[in-house]
């Protein structure tokens, strides 16, 4: 069984829930307090020893591309200002021995489109998907534990979590037997399904480890919900053909395509953060003692 070393990120969508703010920047660049949704994604899969990182990436995603190349003239500024922490926090984004891969994807034809496009780069082999906008926060990196149970089991692997029932609709939804167990048999998944005819509350996030046999699926997949090419329409065909496993992954995830989701980490990564940690809680806590109904202390400005 082959090491996962490849790891895809598909970059290339509209990012149309945070318009206008991804009018002229892509959704990726947006900082969690002050690093981008991009890094922390790529900062996963480098610790789970992946070395290829392969982005593809739409109109208005040359900032990606900027961002994980050599920034001459900033480095020069820095270096010269005597500021050498910040120096190296802008020169060690990537660790040397990380590959850099960039793909067009033409048209914004749907995330399952954007996987195929990876085909050139990653051959015939299995590959990681981050979805940067879901930011993970864990101990072990999520993918680092799919790539664990890929491993240990040699197929697919989904990573999901339990979401409350109202949100079914939300997610792709998982159709298991032995739905308890951490590592779970895929019998089937169902699109967006309502609460009512959800077959589980387990959804499918943004971590995907996959066979290369989703290339020869997608590339026969014709247009699904939203007339895009849906990456869950041919995970489905796949699980007829191979064994799909989902893993319930540990860690606690941002939805960060979503406003309330992007808060919610801009807020936890804030108040974990060194720097802006003890002022920002201090901070919120006024703010959240003003703002109580009987509320007195009016600190937060
Ligand atoms: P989303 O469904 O979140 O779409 O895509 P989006 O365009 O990024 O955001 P909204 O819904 O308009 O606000 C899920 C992931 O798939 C990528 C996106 O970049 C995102 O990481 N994607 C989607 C592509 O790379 N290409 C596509 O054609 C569609």
């Amino acid at each position: 069984m082959r090491r996962i070393t490849k790891a895809v990120f598909p970059v290339a969508g509209m990012g149309s829930r945070f318009l206008p703010a991804t009018k002229a920047s892509p959704k990726e660049m947006m900082p969690v307090v002050d690093k981008p949704l991009i890094q922390f994604a790529v900062e996963e899969a480098v610790a789970a020893g992946m070395t290829d990182m392969i982005f593809i990436t739409g109109r208005n995603k040359r900032a990606i591309e900027d961002h994980f190349d050599k920034a001459y003239e900033v480095e020069a500024e820095l270096e010269r200002r005597g500021k050498l922490d910040l120096l190296s926090t802008v020169r060690d984004i990537l660790p040397k021995n990380i590959n850099c891969i960039y793909i067009r994807q033409p048209e914004a034809l749907g995330l399952g489109h954007a996987v195929l496009c990876a085909r050139p780069a990653v051959q015939n082999e299995p590959f990681a998907v981050i979805l940067a906008d879901d930011l993970i926060y864990s101990a072990r990196p999520a993918i680092a534990q799919m790539a664990d149970s890929y491993d240990a089991v040699g197929c697919s692997i989904l990573g999901v979590e339990d979401v409350p029932r109202e949100q079914t609709g939300s997610y792709g939804i998982v159709r298991a037997t032995n739905l308890e167990d951490s590592l779970v048999h895929v019998d089937g998944l169902v699109e967006k399904p309502s609460p009512e005819t959800a077959p589980s509350t387990l959804a499918v996030v943004g971590r995907y480890i996959l066979t290369p046999r989703i290339f020869d699926l997608l590339e026969k997949q014709p247009p699904g919900k939203g007339g895009e090419i849906q990456l869950t329409d041919a995970i489905e065909t796949l699980l007829q053909e191979e064994s799909v496993k989902a893993l319930r992954y540990n860690g606690i995830r941002y939805d960060c395509g979503s406003k309330f989701g992007f808060l919610k980490a801009t807020v936890s990564y804030g108040l974990m953060h060194p720097e802006t940690g003890p002022e920002f809680s201090l901070w919120l806590n006024a703010l959240l003692t003003a703002n109580r109904p009987n509320g007195s202390n009016n600190n937060a400005s």
